[in-house]
């Protein structure tokens, strides 16, 4: 007797929504993209813990007759296409008719609704694939889909579902990538009851991008269009001293539709090299137009990813494209000047606010505090000095060492800069060549750790408290983790909307505004896997302060600032390498010279 045999339909359909629902953030793509295909001027989203509990979406677009109902949330039904021709020129986000039965399939569905034409509204609801009738219901027009308790009767599923912080990262990317992509749509998004983000709808994409990132990040962001033929690339894209730690910066987007390819962000790293630091991304917003025959969307079972034709061409346009943009663009960081230094007096009673000191052997001008932030008891006239200083313009730069002279360096450790980047040593065994950055990176770290874990990090109230406007996502992070940031010594306070203001930060990152410190530890936080433990945030926010506080590649050092570097290393354990791993010193024994020069 024959051993194969058909599988029962249900069986079918939870293996078809395995394919389509992986997670909540699916569910919220998949029901996003059927409201937008509905015509709306608004969609709102609702989740609760992080989409696992419940993931609502009401539109008011076209609405679905109540004859429909059923076929909505049957598989294989849809009103998108008719015949398989259709599938070459596809103008909708959905075509398969799948999306609404798989996730009836693993979730409990009410699915609400009500057209322009209908007197009145009817509702269903689906619980594992179990269908209920459909009821009459006034409504509002357009559309309510909730989906319940996702993964509840496939425990399997439900097994592999991550905790709710991490499938809300999840999901709000999700929301994030299709909010960019449709600008003219007013969309929010809430969770646990709390609005998270609130677009309006904008003809500009600038206004989009500022809704989900910021607007003073938006407003930098350099515009750039091109197209070659009927192929046509429009976007923002940063200028390379906005980079950032990862890759959640860099959207791409087809036909209203997001997508990966690793050949057009290739292009885009190309365009970027030499421009950007090594081992830091560009922030990218493409968005292509191009005939519906030359790019297939059904290649990919959550349709994330594309096909292109010709995608060679779309290589060229992008890389040509950027680097135009690049050349007529002057992309050097205007000098701007340092802010004015508040009126300070002994007489206003105004005391020097206070910094618990800290004694890590470190030479003294690392960690050199502001000007504006005066807060070593330094009589008035020493401040007063400071102001004419002209030194500061060069943000990251120590400023001049107030404090006693450094020990002498031993002879035998004599060290000069070349190219405004390395050091080079005369050590007892031979040359050692130093990238200063990943030193002073290196250096800044460990003392960071060392004083961490000692409890005793100096830190440096801020006079003036810095604001800094973030993304509702960057606001989630901050707040999730603003006992980590406290601890590394950058307190953050609310400000109203998605400000925050800086109110301290560790005198260790020294000049560095407290703005682009907090903007790179929130970068490098949402990158860090969910899950991480506090000791691992604390870390990834020293590794952030330091890499961001430590002198860069072509900043010229004085000679006591060299000498102070160079001894330092021998203050830190591990200086080696930097925290990311690239060495910072390489070393020429002398035998190895001797031999070279054949004196051996
Ligand atoms: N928010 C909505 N507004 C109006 N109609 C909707 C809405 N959601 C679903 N529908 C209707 O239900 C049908 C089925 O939706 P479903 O998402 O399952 O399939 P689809 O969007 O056609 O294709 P895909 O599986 O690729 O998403 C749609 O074709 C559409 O007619
Ligand atoms: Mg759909």
């Amino acid at each position: 007797m024959g051993r194969i045999h058909r599988l029962p339909l249900s069986v079918v359909n939870r293996i078809a929504a395995g394919e389509v629902v992986e997670r909540p953030a699916s569910v919220v793509k998949e029901l996003l993209e059927n409201a937008l295909d509905s015509g709306p001027t608004r969609i709102d989203v609702s989740l609760e813990q992080g989409g696992i509990g419940l993931v609502r979406v009401v539109d008011d677009g076209s609405g679905i007759e109540p004859e429909d109902l059923t076929l909505a949330v049957s598989t294989h039904a849809t009103s998108k296409l008719r015949v398989a021709e259709d599938l070459e020129h596809i103008g909708t986000l959905g075509f398969r008719g799948e999306a609404l039965a798989s996730i009836s399939e693993v979730a409990r569905v009410v699915l609400r609704s009500r057209t322009a034409t209908a007197g009145h509204g009817a509702s269903i609801e689906v619980n594992g694939g179990q269908m209920g009738e459909v009821t009459p219901e006034g409504c509002a027009l357009g559309t309510t889909v909730e989906v319940h308790q996702l993964f509840a009767h496939v425990p399997a599923r439900r097994a592999f579902l991550r905790a709710a912080p991490t499938e809300w990262s999840h999901a709000s990317e999700a929301f994030v990538r299709t909010a960019l992509a449709h600008p003219s749509v007013a969309m929010t998004l809430s969770h646990n009851g709390r609005r998270v983000h609130d677009l309006v709808a904008a003809d500009r994409w600038r206004t989009r991008v500022g809704g989900l990132y910021g607007q003073a990040l938006a407003d930098r962001l350099l515009e750039v269009a091109a197209h070659d033929g009927e192929i046509s690339v429009h976007g923002l894209v940063g200028r390379p001293e906005d980079d950032v730690a990862g890759t959640r910066l860099q959207h791409l987007f087809v036909s209203g539709r997001p997508f990966r390819d690793r050949s057009i962000l290739h292009a885009v790293q190309e365009a970027y090299r030499g421009v950007l630091l090594s081992g830091r991304q560009p922030i990218v917003f493409l968005r292509f137009e191009l005939p519906p025959d030359m790019v297939d969307v059904n290649v990919h079972p959550a349709k994330m990813e594309v096909r292109f034709r010709e995608p060679s061409r779309l290589y060229r346009l992008v890389l040509s494209c950027l680097r135009t943009k690049f050349l007529i663009s002057d992309l050097r960081t205007p000098l701007v000047p340092p802010p004015e230094l508040p009126p300070y007096s002994a007489a206003a009673g105004a005391p020097p606010l206070p910094a618990q000191r800290l004694e890590t052997g470190l030479a003294p001008w690392f960690g050199q505090p502001e000007r504006t932030e005066v807060s070593r008891p330094w009589p008035v006239a020493a401040a007063a000095d400071q102001i004419a200083d002209p030194a500061p313009f060069l943000a990251a730069r120590p400023g001049p060492d107030l404090r006693p002279a450094p020990a002498q360096v031993p002879q035998t450790e004599r060290a000069v800069q070349m190219h405004d980047r390395y050091l080079i040593v005369e050590t007892a065994e031979g040359i050692e060549v130093i990238d200063q950055h990943a030193l002073h990176e290196r250096v800044l770290y460990e003392a960071l750790k060392a004083s961490v874990a000692a409890g005793n990090l100096e830190v440096q109230p801020l006079l003036i408290p810095e604001p800094v406007e973030l993304s509702p996502a960057d606001l989630e992070v901050v707040t999730e983790h603003a006992a980590a940031l406290e601890r590394a010594g950058l307190r953050i306070e609310p400000f109203g909307g998605s400000t925050v203001i800086v109110t301290s930060k560790p005198v260790l990152a020294g000049n560095t505004p407290a703005e682009t410190l907090l903007r790179e530890v929130v970068d490098r936080l949402a990158a860090l896997s969910a899950g991480a433990d506090s000791g691992m945030l604390v870390d990834e926010v020293l590794h952030s302060l330091a890499c961001r506080a430590a002198i860069k590649a072509g900043n010229p050092l004085s000679q006591p600032e060299i000498d102070a570097l160079v001894r330092d290393r021998h203050v830190v354990g591990t200086s080696h390498h930097c925290p990311h791993g690239r060495p910072t010193s390489l070393t020429l024994s002398r035998q190895e010279l001797d031999r070279q020069f054949r004196r051996t």
